[in-house]
């Protein structure tokens, strides 16, 4: 007999703002992330670094150089510094700057009007931006509103937020290729981050039999919208998208 895909685990799979609306404005701006706001998303995607006086942007990468007009370790600098850069992209003929917001800014600017989904990881190897991130999320009252998801590829950092406030959901992200079934099977977190070249339909039925959601991201721009189309089949629970516009039409979601 065929293999079926089993029923995804939310009545609407979510549509997760990877880095905002990236596809139109800087990726992690505030700009970037009222443009994903006004699309009517599920969550605003956020990956953490921490500047070298402890405090909590929104980067992306290790480093400063891809996305802004500085160079070095974004863990270099102090957030004085980090302000004085700007983020720079080219989108069609108009090259956009905008500064580097801090998570503090995020929060401040959207309050208790969206979902965030939040990507931790160490730092020097050292776990030190949990804390203050929950502080965070406690000081906007974010928390009891269940307006949160932590993601991570480090099970430590996960394991500390867990100690921290049990309440969040927490997704354990793979990295591409590194997709071990056994362990996301096994593992306590309620939601399984994949990327999409890895995502099969036994995985994911294997994983929705456990309870577990299934969130697909994706690394490969030229094939993302097939990839979207194929894992759509598949019945994932969340799109960590670069594409809004393009996920909420597969979706049918206004
Ligand atoms: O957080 C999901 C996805 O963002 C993980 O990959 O490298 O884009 O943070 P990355
Ligand atoms: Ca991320």
């Amino acid at each position: 007999r065929e293999v079926e895909p089993e029923p995804a685990i939310v009545d609407s799979p979510k549509v997760i703002a990877h880095r905002g609306a990236n596809d139109r404005f800087n990726e992690s701006t505030i700009t970037a992330y009222k443009i994903a706001a006004e699309d009517g998303v599920d969550a605003l995607e956020i990956d953490l670094r921490m500047t070298a006086d402890g405090a909590l942007i929104a980067m992306h990468d290790e480093t400063i150089d891809r996305t802004t007009n500085g160079t070095g370790n974004a863990t270099d600098y102090s957030l004085q510094e980090i302000k004085e850069l700007e983020t720079s992209e080219v989108f069609g003929e108009q090259r956009t700057m905008e500064e580097i917001p801090t998570l503090r800014e995020i929060l401040e600017t959207f309050r208790d009007t969206e979902h965030y989904y939040i990507e931790t990881r160490l730092v020097h190897g050292e776990l030190v931006m949990e804390e203050p991130l929950i502080e965070l999320l406690l000081e906007y009252d974010l928390l009891s509103q269940d307006l949160v998801t932590i993601q991570s590829f480090s099970e430590e950092s996960l394991e500390k937020i867990q100690t921290l406030a049990p309440e969040i959901p927490l997704t354990l992200l793979f990295g591409k290729e590194k997709f071990n079934l056994k362990k996301a099977k096994t593992s306590d977190y309620p939601i399984i981050g994949i990327e999409a070249t890895d995502v099969t339909m036994k995985s994911v039925n294997e994983l929705h039999r456990q309870g577990k959601e299934v969130h697909v991201f994706f690394t490969d721009e030229v094939t993302t919208r097939k990839e979207q189309e194929r894992v759509y089949e598949l019945n994932v629970d969340g799109y960590f998208t670069d594409d809004i516009r393009f996920t909420k039409e597969l979706l049918k979601k206004d």
